[in-house]
């Protein structure tokens, strides 16, 4: 018999059979859901410590304003590239929050976590803060390599223009993640909003669909930091850049 949902997931994984026909008589309690399959993209939620928050704005304020634009579809005036120093020190700060993500979506998925197969190593690709101001959006897009993420170093004061939407989309100020499409009825979730808090931290499989809407305050800004990354094989370090030859079928 399934003890929960957890469990269920775990004999499906292995392809085992529940079968335990000296199984003792149970009162009836009814219908009782025994487990569910969890579909989907694991999009995980944390909180940064401000050790980390500081030390990514101090860095972002040294660099160059505007040098992430060619690479990104934000409408954004002011995204900047973090440097390879910077990157190096980032990766130390932000390996155990990956490795956090790499348990949980084994967990999510019924699978016992296993470092020969579940690699926590990465290489981390590109690294960006954004300054956002009101008016400024991100559409609809995709990251390149396979994980990515957005942590909230400053946000902005929301609650006035919410309390002033009357619609009932994701609102101003909203990231919103979708995957896969509507249904008729709400059988299948294929949107989730988050009004950003500050040391939110998302981690998303880079492919999930997500976008940013704007807020209209021109006084107030919010500071993000996003990065791309992909997975090395599970014994090799975590490093802070791609090697020079790109793998193939891969853009950096
Ligand atoms: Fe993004």
């Amino acid at each position: 018999m399934t003890k929960n949902k957890n469990e269920l997931l775990k004999t499906l994984h292995q392809n085992k059979q529940q079968f335990e026909p000296d199984h003792p008589k149970e009162p009836d309690v009814g219908p009782e859901i025994k487990g569910n399959l969890n579909f989907g993209p694991y999009a995980a939620y944390f909180k940064i410590p401000q050790s980390l928050r500081e030390g990514l704005l101090k860095k972002g304020k040294e660099l160059v304003p505007g040098s992430a634009n060619p690479k990104l579809v934000g409408l954004l005036g002011d995204q900047r590239v973090y440097t390879d120093e910077d990157k190096e020190w980032f990766i130390k700060q932000f390996q155990p929050y990956i490795t956090e993500y790499v348990h949980g979506k084994a967990n999510f998925d019924g699978q016992e976590f296993d470092g020969k197969n579940h690699s926590t190593s990465i290489t981390l690709i590109d690294l960006w803060i954004n300054y956002m101001k009101g008016g400024e959006f991100n559409p609809e897009h995709t990251h390149t390599g396979q994980l990515t993420w957005v942590m909230y170093l400053k946000v902005p004061n929301m609650l006035k223009e919410h309390e002033d939407f009357k619609g009932n989309g994701l609102g101003p100020g909203s990231i919103g993640f979708h995957y896969g499409e509507g249904t008729n009825g709400d059988w299948a979730q294929h949107t989730y909003k988050y009004l950003p808090e500050l040391d939110g931290l998302w981690i998303f499989p880079a492919q999930l669909r997500h976008r940013v809407n704007p807020f209209y305050d021109k006084t107030q800004e919010r500071i993000s930091v996003s990065g791309n990354c992909y997975f090395n094989r599970p014994d090799m370090p975590s490093q802070a850049k791609p090697p020079r030859q790109a793998m193939p079928g891969w853009q950096y």
